[in-house]
């Protein structure tokens, strides 16, 4: 009988994803409730043949060459500027992530953020606890409305047309910049409008951000962006924190530039810096846009189907580098 392939997990995941894995491999699971230090998933790899991996990880080509044996990693996010994928490529190493399954989930979040910022939900929530509410008073957290407000969406992919739904809700009016147009027919069903950058910076009331972290996007939203947005105006990240200059978004806000700002993720996860934690204008969150029950499972399972595909042969659900397969038969 030959041995089933070994897969290392980089953390408990949920179960949905487990228990295939378990069912079809050789699975350790790192026990830890933290992330493996790079040496600790460098040693916790060698001699897997997989390795089930989470956003805090960070693969590349020396990661890579000091666990030949890997031939699989599946990233449970949809994200993946953690993973070196022309790494992988070049060392035939498949590589896998985990779109489709939460852009729901995500925008929900996106807009929970929103709202929050826009109507102080956390400042006023926070004043409710101190025990020192006086009152009802006429000018107490007044905040931005929402409705027949202009929401412009940087970025419209999968995550980006969830919010742009949710938009309709609230009679918005939304603008969205890409790198091309959508379709008319996206146009028509979002009722979106495609706009410059720029002009979506100045006409917006809400700003949320839906685009991967790439070269193009680092720092996309830096002082000068901030300068051209409305004082009145909120910025919204769920995306992944580089794409905004956070020391440009703490000076944003404490000057007055823009009025607020919905984050979920930040430059130097798990580091917040401590001007942003002292900001009043804030609203902080641990990356949790894809923390529902259900979109956990279904991210964990992708995750595990992409292992298993690997194994049987392929095609992979949602592969990163289908090349990979050629680099692979050619070198072994
Ligand atoms: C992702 O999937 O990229 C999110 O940031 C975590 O769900």
């Amino acid at each position: 009988m030959t041995s089933k392939p070994s897969v290392f997990v980089s953390r408990v995941i949920p179960d949905a994803g487990l228990s295939l894995l378990r069912e079809n491999f050789d699975v350790t699971v790192w026990p830890h409730d933290r992330p493996p230090t790079r040496q600790e998933l460098t040693a916790c790899c060698q001699g897997k043949d997989a390795l089930v991996c989470l956003l805090t990880e960070k693969v590349d080509a020396e990661l890579l060459a000091a666990a030949p044996a890997v031939k699989i990693v599946a990233n449970v996010a949809v994200g993946f500027d953690n993973l070196d994928v022309a790494a992988g490529t070049r060392a035939g190493v498949v590589m896998s992530n985990t779109p489709g399954v939460l852009d729901e989930t995500t925008a929900d979040l996106a807009f929970a953020l929103l709202m929050a910022s826009a109507r102080r939900v956390v400042e006023a929530d926070r004043l409710v606890r101190t025990g020192t509410w006086a009152g009802w008073g006429i000018m107490q957290y007044l905040g931005h409305d929402i409705h027949h407000a202009t929401l412009g969406i940087v970025g419209l992919g999968r995550i980006g047309k969830a919010v742009a739904r949710r938009a309709a809700g609230f009679a918005m009016n939304v603008l969205y910049a890409d790198a091309a147009p959508a379709g008319e027919d996206v146009e028509k069903e979002l009722r979106a409008r495609f706009v410059p950058l720029k002009d979506l910076l100045r006409e917006s009331d809400f700003v949320s951000l839906h685009v991967p972290l790439m070269e193009q996007t680092h720092h996309l939203i830096d002082a000068s962006a901030l300068k051209l947005m409305k004082k009145s105006a909120h910025l919204i990240n769920t995306s992944r924190g580089p794409v905004v200059d956070e020391k440009a978004l703490v000076d944003a806000l404490n000057s007055g530039t823009i009025a607020g700002a919905g984050l979920d993720v930040y430059e130097n996860e798990p580091m917040i810096s401590s001007e942003l934690l002292a900001l009043p204008n804030v609203v902080l969150l641990p990356h949790i846009a894809s923390a529902s029950h259900a979109t956990r499972g279904k991210m964990s399972e992708v995750a595990a189907r992409n292992v298993i595909a690997f194994f049987n042969g392929g095609p992979l659900p949602t592969p990163l580098n289908p090349e990979a397969f050629k680099v692979r038969s050619a070198v072994s």
